[in-house]
This record gives structure tokens, C-alpha cells and sequence, in this order.
């Protein structure tokens, strides 16, 4: 099958808002993470087999500083302190991809900050 799109706005926001004030992004807006360790997204996707799929998270970082965050798939932390690197400014994006293994159906994607800056402006992920 082909890649689905699933944007932040509408994905479950734990310590964020929806924020629309930069350019370029997908959708209606972004996800603007609160800046406190543990601040997260979820986005919930859907995959037709169980298995080994690429990922692609879209954010942007207008800081000069990392703003790491853990990804977990049904719960389960698979990917500890993935790099978000600096972005030219709050209107250049970027792409991380990982490769998790889904299940069939229904899973849970959470991304969530590690640092006190917590994440970076949150765009959409690709699945
Ligand atoms: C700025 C920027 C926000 C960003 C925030 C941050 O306020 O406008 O989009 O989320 O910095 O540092 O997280």
C-alpha cells in the first residue's frame, strides 16, 4: 500500500496546543509542544501488515539546540533521545525517518520530549 499522512493537529496532544503563527507546514497547523520534559503526541496509524515500516516525522526546531524525543509504538519504548536537530528557522522543516515494527491494523505512535525545551514544532508523520 501506499503512505498515509497523519497530521499532528489531530493526532492526541499531551502538553501542546495547536499553533498555526509559522509557514510551511502541512494541514491546518502544527503541534507547539510545552516546554517540559514529557510533553507528548500520539498519533494513532494503520498499517495492513504486520512488520518493519519507514516512518517519517516532520518538525521543525528554530533553535540551535537538539530537542531529543523518545518514540514508543503500542506503549512500548522502541527508540530512546531520536535527534531533532536544528532547522534553519520556524518556517524550514525537516524529516526524521525511523524504521518500527507495526502491527495490522491499529497502532499507537508516541513521541515524547525528553528535555526541558521539550519537542520541536510537530508537523505530520508518514506511514
Ligand atoms: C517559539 C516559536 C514556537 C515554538 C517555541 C519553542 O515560541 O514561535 O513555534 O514552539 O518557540 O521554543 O518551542
Amino acid at each position: 500500500g501506499g503512505t498515509a499522512r497523519y497530521e499532528a493537529e489531530n493526532a492526541a496532544i499531551n502538553q501542546g496546543s495547536v499553533a498555526a503563527n509559522h509557514l510551511n507546514f502541512s494541514g491546518t497547523g502544527f503541534v507547539d509542544y510545552t516546554n517540559v520534559t514529557g510533553s507528548s503526541v500520539t498519533f494513532t496509524v494503520t498499517t495492513s501488515a504486520t512488520g518493519a515500516a519507514p516512518v517519517t516525522i516532520r518538525y521543525a526546531n528554530g533553535t540551535t539546540t537538539n530537542r531529543p524525543m523518545n518514540v514508543s509504538v503500542n506503549g512500548t519504548l522502541v527508540a530512546s533521545n531520536v535527534t531533532f536537530g536544528a532547522t534553519a528557522n520556524w518556517d524550514t522543516w525537516a524529516d526524521v525517518t525511523r524504521t518500527l515494527n507495526l502491527v495490522a491494523g491499529s497502532n499507537t505512535v508516541t513521541l515524547t520530549a525528553t528535555t526541558a525545551n521539550g519537542g520541536p514544532n510537530l508537523d505530520y508523520v508518514d506511514v
